[in-house]
């Protein structure tokens, strides 16, 4: 028996204690205790001595249940860390009660004095037994004796507090976790649990219905767990590992003893680590594991799909409806989606004689265990699972593989090389589009549908004989380069009236294609290049395919004439969002997405095309967002384009000089680091929502990422961040950032990082250790401070200029 109950390291209990004992709260009449003969009911609670906390009857949001819970006295939104009877609710509290049994437990009653639930304490016969809260919102039971022999921080719910804990009691030999609720209104146990490594290894792991890991901490090396953002040099948390005779445990204690903060595993399966934030009364995340959504084992339940790039990230299989809207309100998927029809199943007899067939899912993470068959061809594979009816789903990569019971953890990929498969899902065959068994409603639909499409065409075949353009033609070819004639796009961009914006290789216009796709046309300057050698360069950019990079859908090239055809992103680019005044401010966790878009965008560039492309001209007026404000990188293969002159137009340019990597001016080799380095520079801008260069109150310039990375070193980030956002950000995200950013603007392109590092970085794979201080801008500041007074202060404002001079001194 555990006797001697005490959390693993009593050190941080008491800072609460301390913080809270100044702020001399009055309780008039509270008790902090239930003892033997008392009872609490529905209208009383209980508060710790010094006002922390409280324990009571609660219902969570709209629901009609009622739970004993504990939350927090101190702060306005009510925030249960607790709950005692999670999975056996109470309907009717009109004479439910809390009190202490005769055989010294806690226990609940329900308004017919049932006991729904009760502590697992050791039974005690002592007549002085007391439940007493204390002010770190541990719930403990102490006999006559005065020894603790149960306490709510030996049975987490769902949140773990500092000096609580998570892992092997070796006395009880119980395991301690925690477990999400099922939902924000209902406390019941969820699919995901925290708990340390079921195999016995030092860390702790994320699981799915205590089966499956999909997120692990990362061994206790002595000092911290690789993968927990923070721990190596937070001053707010540690978090430790312990194991002695008593316990094998994980915990945290809080250093910095004005933070109130707790660890929750939430109802969509990610730990977060939230602190109080008094300022803005509100509650912030210090981190959240995994970094990608799609990471939690069956996020989205059964057949549903995982989207990291969608707003909504779940969504059904084709053929399949949510099984819950009321939990979607929620954003929790976890019971995932059912057939709108059921199998038939080789039942021909039924609906026309039609039985089941495939749909074909590309790219798409194959769900876990499958069964592998050996059977020689995708036909017989196919084949195969046709024949057995619990057969939902097959794949043909190396082998046959055949899934029966529910499709669990399935992500749409959108990299080629991301390790997807196509996925064949069994539907029934009335699910098809153009199904002929479908009722008379489809038939009638789809015949109306046809008349329409005849129609269409028929309109668009005789506008494209009219206007004797390409356009239609060139439309067949889905995915191919279309070539267009300059009349076609006078014609499409209404002979270049509205224009988008004007870049340093020329003008961009509006334009709608004959099908009504919005395009971007842009009329390139300045080129020499041959027709032959631009269409070739033209080819090569239109292989390049990737959700972050802005597609290339034609070109046209007509004597001296070049114009390239885009894609249209209606979100506009990325400066007019960041420092237009009028614009409405991007939050934090839409920066963070686009900056993270922007990379794989880059990365895909570098390294994952056939053709390595180093853009050479990042800034934020080269990023596009589309509808939904995601990031595409734009005017990539400029370089291609325009060949030997690209350099001086470049370092020419307004606007682009301070994105510029030394080694433009240097004249060493330019290699993708130059991408890494504009990259870096834009980080900047986007954290602090600023251009780069901007006037300081006294009209002299001054020269942002110099101040950024003097405060990265010294730990003072959230200065850093955007005045508009209001502190509203994630810190560990605005670390990560801004320490990305001082690795990408070292002087020394060894010692930026790749731009696939940097997603890895940005994705949480990789940790980000501390940069030193750019050479070049510690010896611009250096510089500045003692040329001011040799210098005219006109030649002495541009801080910029002498950024690019002391580089070429370099
Ligand atoms: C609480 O409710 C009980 C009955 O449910 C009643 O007897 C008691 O007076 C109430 N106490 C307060 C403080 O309202
Ligand atoms: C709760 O129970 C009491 C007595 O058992 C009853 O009078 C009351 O109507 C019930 N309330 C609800 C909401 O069912
Ligand atoms: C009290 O709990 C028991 C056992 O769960 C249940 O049978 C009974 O209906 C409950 N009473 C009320 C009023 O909810
Ligand atoms: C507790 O129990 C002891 C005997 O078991 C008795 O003498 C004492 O009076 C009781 N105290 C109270 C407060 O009931
Ligand atoms: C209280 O619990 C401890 C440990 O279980 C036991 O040694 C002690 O006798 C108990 N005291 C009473 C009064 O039950
Ligand atoms: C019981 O123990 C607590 C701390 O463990 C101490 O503060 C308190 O004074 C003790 N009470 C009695 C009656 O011994
Ligand atoms: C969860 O695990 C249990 C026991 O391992 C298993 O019986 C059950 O089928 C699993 N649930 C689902 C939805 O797979
Ligand atoms: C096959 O379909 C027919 C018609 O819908 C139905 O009557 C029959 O029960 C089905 N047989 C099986 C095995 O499902
Ligand atoms: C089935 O095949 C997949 C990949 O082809 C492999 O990862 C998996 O381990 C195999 N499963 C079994 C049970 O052999
Ligand atoms: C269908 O496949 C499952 C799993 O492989 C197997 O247990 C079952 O016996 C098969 N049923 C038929 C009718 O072949």
């Amino acid at each position: 028996m555990d006797t001697e109950i005490r959390p693993c390291s009593s050190l941080s209990i008491f800072l609460l204690f301390l913080l809270f004992s100044s702020l001399n709260i009055q309780h008039c009449g509270a008790t902090d205790s239930v003892s033997l003969g008392q009872a609490l009911s529905a209208n009383q609670t209980i508060v710790s001595k010094e006002g922390n906390f409280e324990l009571g009857f609660f219902t969570p949001g709209n629901s009609r249940n009622y739970y004993i819970g504990i939350w927090y006295k101190t702060i306005p939104v009510q925030t249960v860390i607790w709950v005692a009877n999670r999975a056996t609710p109470i309907s009717n509290t009109s004479s439910a009660e809390l009190k202490i049994s005769k055989d010294g437990k806690l226990v609940l009653l329900n308004s017919s004095k049932i006991p729904v639930w009760s502590s697992s304490s050791t039974p005690s016969s002592s007549n002085s037994t007391v439940a007493v809260l204390l002010d770190n919102g541990n719930l403990i039971i102490r006999n006559g004796s005065n020894t603790t022999i149960w306490q709510s921080f030996d049975h987490p719910t769902d949140t773990v507090m500092p000096g609580g804990w998570l892992g092997l009691n070796k006395i009880t030999g119980e395991h301690q976790t925690i477990t999400s609720w099922e939902n924000p209104e209902n406390p019941a146990p969820g699919p995901f649990t925290e708990s340390m490594d079921p195999d016995g290894a030092n860390q702790f792991v994320l699981l799915w219905n205590d089966s499956e890991i999909y997120w692990r901490s990362g061994l206790w090396n002595g000092q911290y767990y690789p993968s927990i953002p923070g721990t190596t040099s937070s001053t707010i948390l540690k978090f430790t590992f312990i194991n002695n005779e008593r316990r094998n445990c994980a915990m945290y204690t809080i250093l910095d003893s004005s933070f109130i903060t707790r660890t929750v595993i939430d109802s969509s399966g990610l730990l977060r680590q939230w602190f109080w934030v008094q300022s803005t009364q509100e509650w912030q995340t210090f981190f959240t594991e995994p970094l990608a959504q799609c990471d939690v084992y069956s996020l989205c339940g059964a057949f549903g799909i995982c989207d990291q790039q969608s707003s909504k990230i779940c969504r059904c299989s084709y053929g399949f409806e949510p099984a819950s809207m009321k939990e979607r309100e929620f954003n929790v998927w976890s019971s995932g989606c059912v057939r709108k029809t059921s199998l038939r199943c080789g039942n021909k007899s039924s609906a026309g004689g039609e039985g089941d067939r495939f749909l074909e899912m590309t790219n798409m993470r194959l769900p876990a265990n499958p069964q592998n068959l050996t059977l020689g061809s995708a036909r017989d594979c196919e084949q195969f699972c046709l024949n057995n009816c619990s057969c939902n789903a097959y794949a043909y990569v190396t082998g046959c593989s055949i899934w029966t019971g529910d499709l669990r953890n399935l992500e749409q990929l959108y990299d080629a090389d991301s390790g997807g498969g196509t996925l064949y899902l069994r539907l029934a065959a009335s699910d098809f589009p153009g199904s002929t068994s479908s009722h008379k409603l489809v038939i009638s639909l789809s015949v109306i549908g046809g008349i329409l499409g005849i129609l269409c065409v028929l309109v668009g075949v005789i506008w494209a004989f009219q206007r004797r353009t390409r356009i239609w033609m060139a439309k067949q070819v889905e995915s191919n380069l279309i070539r267009f004639t300059y009349g076609d796009l006078q014609h499409v961009t209404k002979n270049f009236s509205e224009r988008l914006g004007t870049g340093g290789f020329g003008s961009v216009f509006k334009g709608t294609l004959i099908d009504s796709t919005e395009v971007a046309v842009k009329k390139l300057e300045g080129l020499r290049q041959g027709e032959k050698q631009f269409r070739t360069e033209v080819r090569t950019l239109a292989v390049i395919q990737h959700v972050n990079v802005v597609r290339l859908r034609g070109f046209c090239s007509k004597g001296s004439k070049r114009l390239l055809v885009y894609e249209y992103m209606s979100g506009g680019s990325l400066d007019s969002h960041l420092f237009r005044n009028n614009s409405t401010v991007l939050d934090w966790k839409m920066r963070y997405q686009i900056i993270l878009g922007i990379a794989r965008g880059l990365a895909y560039l570098h390294e994952k095309c056939r053709e390595c492309i180093i853009h050479c001209d990042v800034k934020p007026d080269n990023v596009l967002l589309d509808r939904d404000f995601r990031a595409k990188v734009a005017d990539f293969g400029m370089a291609k384009l325009i060949g030997r002159d690209f350099s001086t137009v470049l370092t020419t340019m307004r606007g682009t000089v301070g994105y510029l990597a030394p080694e433009w001016i240097s004249g060493l080799p330019i290699t993708s680091k130059v991408d890494v380095y504009s990259f870096g520079m834009m980080l900047f801008e986007l954290i602090s929502g600023k251009r780069n260069t901007a006037e300081s109150a006294d009209g002299s310039k001054i020269f942002y990422p110099y101040l950024a990375a003097t405060k990265v070193i010294e730990g003072d980030i959230f200065s850093l961040l955007d005045n508009r956002l209001n502190g509203a950000a994630d810190i560990e995200e605005v670390t990560r950032v801004c320490r990305v950013a001082c690795w990408c603007i070292q002087e020394s392109e060894a010692h930026r990082p790749t731009m696939g590092q940097v997603v890895q970085i940005l994705e949480g794979v990789l940790e980000v250790r501390m940069p030193p201080l750019p050479r070049a801008l510690q010896l611009l500041m250096q510089d500045q401070s003692q040329s001011c007074d040799r210098l005219s202060s006109n030649e002495c404002k541009d801080p910029l200029d002498q950024s690019l001079a002391v580089s070429v001194k370099l």
